[in-house]
């Protein structure tokens, strides 16, 4: 949401005045907006300013792509050598994940990552996902996972150099094909345990933008789920540095239609204000410019699947970060409540057809920059 070029060129034209009016001297306004004390986890991490080698990994850890941005775990050190992580059980997404499935996807990227940044530093993470069993149908207080540092016996990761370059781009893609070597290069370097396809295939990637475009809709015009996102936005820096999670809705201008009241949780839930046709339309114009799609199939629907798929899935992200491809998740149509249910049906019979489940969809091409997005301060997450 936050690159609505077509919202852009609107306020361009018709609206200035309103911004104008809005006190946005838009010169001054836009150097001033990128949020600061939101970003600092990711310089922390590149910098290792922790003195606790779980904890510089933890820096890392916590860069790992999650859904909607939500950062679910908690972590608890656990003697000299070892990790206990939590869920955070205010931190669900209850309409369009009722069975927490993305939220364990989130957690594995988040362990893989984990694992990566304790092996740049020569130690070896031996991860025990749900070691006292997972929460079915839904998470429950018991731990994610029991994580074990030890010296040596481990390699360097090479996608780990790309840990910190890592995005969900979700901005418009360029036109440019991705060739089919470079969809295998991402393939060979991500060295997936699970199903993942990569495809360049007109068809393929013709009916993934079918699929994931009406799906989509389904989510934003059912207002409970849309619901859900509206309530994560974080409109504007203030918003942002204040709670540094969710939506962030950031820019210049995205924050001056926010001030005119063009942008705002209201109009956002209103499906006849501009502001949600924009949006329709914004998403279209991304999933349209799509040039390949990223599938991944797990064999089973367990907890251990889950958290398999998510450590296959920040090492695909990294490995198309590594071939300059942009890479945005698109999981609508995999999601479990009951408007969704046609379309979910349709992904796996589409995707999954000899059984399976599809874990996630990303859409990839060549792209511009995106923003690193915000997160809590490590220290927020560690439990004293
Ligand atoms: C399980 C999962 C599902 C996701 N689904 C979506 C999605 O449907 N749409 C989207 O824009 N981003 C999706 N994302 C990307 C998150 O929004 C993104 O990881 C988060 O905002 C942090 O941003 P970053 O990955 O750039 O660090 C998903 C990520 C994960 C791990």
């Amino acid at each position: 949401m936050a690159q609505s070029r077509r919202l852009f060129l609107k306020i361009a034209g018709a609206s200035a005045l309103t911004l104008a009016a809005a006190g946005a001297g838009l010169g001054v306004f836009a150097a001033t907006r990128t949020p600061v004390r939101a970003l600092i986890p990711w310089e922390e991490a590149v910098s290792g300013v922790h003195g606790d080698p779980r904890l510089r990994a933890l820096a890392w850890a916590i860069l790992a792509p999650n859904p909607h941005n939500i950062q679910p775990w908690l972590f608890e050190l656990v003697g000299e050598d070892a990790v206990r992580v939590w869920h955070d059980p205010d931190r669900r997404l209850p309409q369009t994940d009722p069975f927490d499935r993305q939220i364990v996807i989130g957690f594995g990227c988040m362990l893989e990552l984990l694992r990566m940044a304790a092996a740049e530093a020569g130690l070896a993470a031996q991860i025990t996902p749900f070691p006292e069993g997972g929460g079915s149908p839904r998470l429950d207080d018991r731990p994610i996972a029991h994580v074990r540092f030890s010296p040596g016996g481990t390699q360097p990761d090479p996608l780990f150099a790309h840990a910190a370059a890592r995005r969900s781009n979700k901005t418009r893609y360029d036109a440019r094909p991705v060739p089919l070597e470079v969809l295998d290069a991402v393939h060979i370097a991500a060295a997936p345990r699970l199903d993942a396809r990569l495809t360049n295939e007109p068809g393929a990637v013709g009916a993934l933008k079918t699929l994931t475009g009406r799906a989509l809709e389904v989510e934003l015009v059912t207002p409970r789920t849309f619901g859900e996102s509206i309530d994560l936005m974080r409109f504007g820096k203030r918003e942002i540095e204040a709670q540094p999670d969710g939506i962030a809705i950031r820019g210049a201008v995205l924050e001056g239609l926010h001030h005119a009241g063009i942008l705002t949780r209201e109009t956002l839930a209103d499906t006849g204000s501009r502001a949600f046709r924009d949006t329709v339309e914004m998403y279209d114009g991304l999933i349209g410019s799509a040039q390949a799609f990223a599938v991944l199939v797990s064999p089973g629907a367990s907890r251990e699947d889950e958290i398999a798929a998510g450590r296959d899935w920040v090492r695909l992200n990294l490995a198309a970060t590594s071939q300059g491809l942009g890479f945005h998740p698109l999981s609508q149509a995999l999601q479990e409540f009951e408007e969704m249910a046609p379309w979910l049906e349709a992904a796996q019979d589409m995707l999954a057809p000899d059984g399976g489940r599809v874990q996630m969809i990303a859409r990839m091409g060549y792209a511009g920059d995106a923003p690193r997005t915000p997160r809590w301060p490590l220290e927020s997450r560690v439990m004293s």
